[in-house]
């Protein structure tokens, strides 16, 4: 007989365990945990969120993330609050965000099977070059606020995956080191300087390293505010004078500005300036001028009219004017404007099928700004790689159920 008296403990034990368990895997144990205050705001819940909740951890690798969000989670651990601000930043609450969002649930995709297709082919040629997905990296200012190899990590993942990388004007590394990291010419993100003069540099200094795309941003001629960032912002306590000096402003840790002259007159921009800019650049530059901010089929009219190699449609991911229209439901009416035209589109895309909506919606390629920064931040160059992986996968998977065997194959027709 055994003894009942030693036992009873062990199967009360026991049975508290399997209680657990059945706790842990069953949706009610989400229901109390989202009274938990996270640390900080993620845009994403995923089951790796849950996990985490439950059982007071986060993913440890790139290999165990079940969707972007999880990269967003470790990099809103992994860095320091103002600049986890910046990048979650967007206008006032944040409401830009969830509109760009919502856009994408207004499409579903329509399944079709026995197709046939095979293993679709994600490539594509943009500006002559060959891509192994139709998704590029955003021009992102500063990336070493986000990981200290900052755009080296980022476009040694580009490079490694095959994708199309790009720099911002505010780079936090010269395009030249950057070039090398990416082993082939990256595109070149163009702020407009207040002196001609220096953004002639600018153009000048991208076309001899050799980038041959110029992705001229025109979506931000007057910013409405972002309280998010500043929330965060408020969080740090570090002082951080070191890198944000506003004495001698913070140009000197941006290698491309950073060296500009103060040659030529200051001249008004943002909302001074109208289409004859791009005559302008297209007199200093031979490279593919694609204009960045586009919204409206007007805007794109005028774009083609004055003769830009490519539109390029985005809110800003959200950061600048409030109350405007999801990036995506921008999308149709700019194809049209843009007539033969490449169109490229970011801002809000977080998944597979998000992209695969885009290009069946005429979209030519797709920008993803904080998700590969997300991964960066978490893990490095190798975060970053397997988020643009993770892409891969999902537009694949869309692509299987659509019965598309290669990019060009998407069209309207696969969505309702
Ligand atoms: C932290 C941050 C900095 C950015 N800096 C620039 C920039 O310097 N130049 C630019 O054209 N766009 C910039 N963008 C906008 C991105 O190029 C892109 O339009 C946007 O991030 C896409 O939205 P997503 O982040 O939702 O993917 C920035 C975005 C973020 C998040």
């Amino acid at each position: 007989m055994p003894n009942q008296n030693t036992s009873a403990p062990r199967q009360i034990c026991e049975q508290r365990r399997r209680f657990l368990k059945w706790l842990a895997a069953s949706p009610l144990a989400v229901v109390p945990m989202t009274s938990f205050s996270a640390p900080y705001l993620v845009e994403g819940q995923s089951a790796a969120d849950v996990a985490s909740r439950l059982f007071d951890q986060m993913i440890t690798s790139p290999d165990q993330a079940l969707s972007l969000f999880d990269f967003e989670r470790v990099a809103s651990m992994n860095l320091p609050p103002a600049h986890f601000g910046y990048l979650a930043s967007a206008t006032d609450d944040g409401n830009m965000r969830t509109v760009n969002r919502a856009a994408f649930d207004k499409f579903d995709l329509r399944m079709t099977r026995l197709h046939g297709q095979g293993r679709p082919d994600l490539s594509v040629e943009l500006f002559g070059e060959q891509f192994d997905a139709p998704f590029f990296i955003c021009p992102v200012s500063s990336l070493r606020a986000f990981h200290p190899e900052g755009e080296l990590a980022m476009a040694r993942a580009a490079r490694a995956t095959n994708i199309p990388m790009s720099i911002s004007t505010f780079s936090s590394t010269g395009i030249e080191q950057v070039n090398q990291a990416y082993r082939q010419p990256v595109w070149f993100q163009l702020y407009l300087q207040s002196q001609f003069e220096a953004s002639t540099e600018l153009v000048q200094r991208a076309e001899q390293s050799g980038s041959k795309v110029l992705l001229f941003t025109v979506d931000s001629p007057a910013r409405s505010t972002s309280s998010v960032g500043a929330l965060y912002e408020r969080l740090d306590t570090r002082d951080c004078t070191a890198c944000h000096n506003d004495f001698i402003g913070q140009r000197w840790h941006k290698p491309m500005v950073a060296p500009l002259s103060s040659n030529g007159m200051p001249e008004q921009t943002g909302p001074f300036l109208d289409w004859s800019i791009i005559d302008r650049l297209r007199n200093i530059t031979d490279m593919k001028i694609v204009v960045k901010g586009i919204e409206t089929q007007a805007d794109a009219e005028a774009a083609r009219s004055v003769g830009v190699d490519a539109v390029y449609v985005s809110n800003h991911g959200g950061r600048v004017m409030h109350s405007g229209r999801a990036a995506l439901n921008c999308l149709p009416e700019v194809v049209a404007g843009a007539g033969q035209l490449p169109v490229l589109i970011d801002s809000g895309f977080r998944r597979g099928s998000d992209v695969f909506k885009a290009l069946a919606l005429g979209a030519t390629a797709v920008g993803f700004g904080r998700p590969f920064i997300w991964g960066m931040a978490a893990f490095g160059q190798e975060g970053a790689e397997k988020a643009v992986d993770m892409v891969m996968r999902e537009l694949r998977t869309s692509m299987i159920h659509a019965g598309a065997g290669k990019v060009q194959d998407i069209h309207a027709g696969m969505l309702s």
